[in-house]
């Protein structure tokens, strides 16, 4: 089974922006620690970034059938975007959403997300070790059902 890691606008600038809020570590160390609990799982992963609405869509869309689940880090396209939430919901696509931060102590326009409610889980504020838990929720859900 693959599990695809998506990550939306400005994660690729994860490491360098506003570390306070988001940390020191990169997109690279991220996919390293999924990487290596990947392996332990024996599941596999696959990474995407994207700065560009439609180009999430159409990866999502790409999957429908071939990826068992996703771990996405939709970045502000999380407070906005319903075609990324209907991409989902048209994929048929099991989802954790994570964000590094904890959105619940920031700003107001954070609070509201367009995948939470089709999200299997959401994890927030634990840092980067959320993609890795996004993970491990949906490797738990895959051995539930095989
Ligand atoms: C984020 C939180 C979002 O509100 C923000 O727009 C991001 C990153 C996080 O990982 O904490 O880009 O998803």
């Amino acid at each position: 089974a693959r599990i695809l890691v998506l990550n939306g606008p400005n994660l690729n600038l994860l490491g360098t922006r506003q570390p306070e809020v988001y940390g020191a570590a990169g997109l690279a160390e991220v996919e390293q620690l999924v990487r290596t609990r990947a392996a332990e799982l024996g599941v596999e992963v696959d990474f995407h970034q994207s700065n560009h609405e439609g180009e999430l869509v159409d990866r999502v869309q790409a999957e429908r059938g071939r990826a068992a689940g996703v771990v996405v880090n939709a970045g502000a396209y999380t407070h906005t975007s319903i075609a990324l939430r209907d991409a989902f919901l048209a994929a048929e696509l099991p989802l954790v959403e994570v964000h590094i931060s904890n959105v619940h102590a920031r700003e107001e326009f954070r609070q509201r997300s367009y995948l939470a409610d089709i999200a299997v889980a959401v994890i927030t504020g634990a840092g980067i070790l959320g993609y890795r838990f996004g993970l491990e929720v949906l490797a738990e859900r895959l051995a539930a059902q095989s």
